[in-house]
């Protein structure tokens, strides 16, 4: 019997990958590529979406190459992305009007406030599922409506395309300005704040308050059917996934039964639990967000859990500090002591998103002595994350009164042992990673096999599911307790700092 292969694009907020899979969902072949990150102010992050796009063809090419395939052997290809990242394109051109702003940029920060008006921060949740933050794409539109000349003529009259970089890469990948599909699917236009998430559409009383016209926005898809036929490279292969790279993750973590979570440290962490065919609403500053959906199924939705920073903290750790030469070191520093000294880090590099959704807070270290050395902060650094994900634990529990009996993670950092048992200690539950650990990659592939026909469903893509590695928890409560008394501390005096 031939063998089938699906790729899946995995476009993140650093790089670019390319994963090839065959129908027993094990890894075939992987490229990858960074891309560079704009920094115009402090606040500000762009993306230059015409060197993404380049980056994705080399991506897809390399990793065909190092396959030995050719691409007519893809059954289909699946697309996966960093979400609410943000680029307007000429339709005529097919070139962007502006760098894409990145899902980190906080430069929409006094026009989200100026937006919640009397109503406050929560003034679009029971319709998007979203506070008023800088984090989300419809803010970041309206933001380049406004400061690109003569940009909103244009886009009313129907010449411009807004898209997250799922619409991007299909638009190019199915023909660009000879004929590409504006698509996106519900997972990143549940990342807009312009979808209604009951009704699956975009929201015209949303969109008259932000004054984005209609004619910018792609059509809203399901996440696994085939949008369109792929050209040039890729000629004949079907373009039959789409998800944000979060819920990608939930997708190959097997998570398709209500009550289960994973956690994926990548640049930010990003917490997601299924809740089932209905959307929860938070009180505990979590997000209602589209887990996925396939086809014309009943849609599913989760709660999440969004950090903005973990590994991007790792990752200035060592260029902006210099304390380490590359992130696997950070583990050595760190567990050449015993703690963290006494202090903390709060990286509050773009504001802090859940549970705080505060956009006025920046990073600080605390608990400083002359004791405290650079592994003492390599700790801190590492700390972070486990603190940070223990918060939005906390919140999931009194959000939905489940509590996470165990958590699946994935992603980078999940390489780092100490930082996994830290996890698994300031949770008091077991941490399980999987033997495929690409599963933002997986979850592409999956959703994009299923529309194709090389899975049958579901349930055959739960028995691919294997644990990898289990950390157990082995700290004393009262230890814990005390030092997330002191994380929270730390947290409080992040808050209120000008520009
Ligand atoms: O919401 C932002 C998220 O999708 C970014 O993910 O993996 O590119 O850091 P990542």
């Amino acid at each position: 019997m031939t063998i089938r292969y699906v790729a899946a694009i995995d476009q993140g907020t650093t790089s670019s990958r390319c994963i090839i899979f065959d129908q027993d969902g094990a890894v075939v072949a992987v490229d990858q590529r960074e891309h560079r990150q704009i920094f115009p102010r402090p606040g500000w992050v762009e993306h230059d979406a015409s060197e993404i796009w380049t980056t994705v063809q080399a991506v897809v090419a390399g990793a065909l190459d190092r396959a030995g395939l050719r691409a007519d052997r893809l059954t289909a290809l699946g697309i996966t992305n960093q979400r609410e990242t943000t680029v307007l394109w000429d339709r005529a051109t097919g070139l962007p009007v502006h760098h894409a702003i990145v899902w980190q940029d906080t430069r929409t920060a006094d026009l989200c406030h100026e937006l919640g008006g009397t109503d406050g921060q929560d003034r679009f949740r029971a319709t998007t599922g979203l506070p008023l933050a800088s984090y989300f794409s419809g803010p970041k539109a309206a933001w380049l409506l406004d400061h690109v000349p003569g940009l909103r003529e244009r886009a009313e009259r129907g010449e411009i395309a807004f898209g997250t970089m799922d619409s991007w890469l299909i638009w190019n990948l199915t023909g660009g300005t000879a004929g590409g599909v504006h698509v996106t699917d519900v997972t990143n236009a549940s990342r807009t704040m312009l979808m209604d998430l009951e009704t699956l559409r975009w929201d015209p009383a949303v969109l008259a308050a932000m004054n984005i016209p209609e004619a910018v926005l792609p059509e809203i898809r399901s996440s696994s059917e085939v949008y369109g036929t792929a050209v040039g490279a890729l000629a004949g292969v079907p373009v039959a996934s789409a998800l944000g790279d979060q819920q990608a993750a939930v997708f190959g973590q097997a998570c398709y039964d209500p009550g289960t979570a994973k956690n994926t440290y990548g640049t930010g962490s990003f917490l997601l639990l299924n809740t089932g065919n209905r959307p929860v609403p938070s009180k505990n500053g979590l997000i209602t967000t589209l887990g996925y959906r396939i086809g014309d199924e009943p849609p599913v939705y989760c709660l999440e859990g969004s950090i903005a920073i973990t590994g991007a903290l790792v990752q200035w750790f060592r260029d902006q500090l210099g304390i380490i030469g590359n992130a696997a070191e950070i583990e050595t520093l760190a567990a050449s002591v015993e703690d963290n000294g006494g202090a903390y880090i709060v990286p509050a590099f773009s504001g802090l998103f859940a549970p705080y959704w505060r956009s006025d807070a920046r990073g600080v270290i605390t608990g400083l002595t002359g004791y405290v050395t650079k592994a003492h902060l390599a700790r801190a650094v590492l700390e972070a994350t486990s603190w940070q994900t223990r918060e939005v634990v906390d919140a999931m529990y009194q959000d939905s009164g489940v509590p996470i009996t165990t958590l699946k993670v994935d992603g980078g950092m999940t390489a780092n042992h100490l930082l996994m048992q830290h996890q698994a200690d300031v949770l008091g539950v077991p941490v399980i990673r999987p033997k495929i650990a690409e599963t933002t990659c997986l979850g592409a592939a999956y959703a994009a096999g299923l529309a194709t026909g090389v899975w049958s469903g579901l349930d055959e893509l739960k028995t691919h599911w294997q644990r990898d590695v289990e950390w157990q928890p082995r700290m004393e409560p009262e230890d814990r307790e005390r030092e997330y008394g002191n994380w929270r501390k730390a947290v409080e005096r992040s808050f209120g700092w000008q520009e």
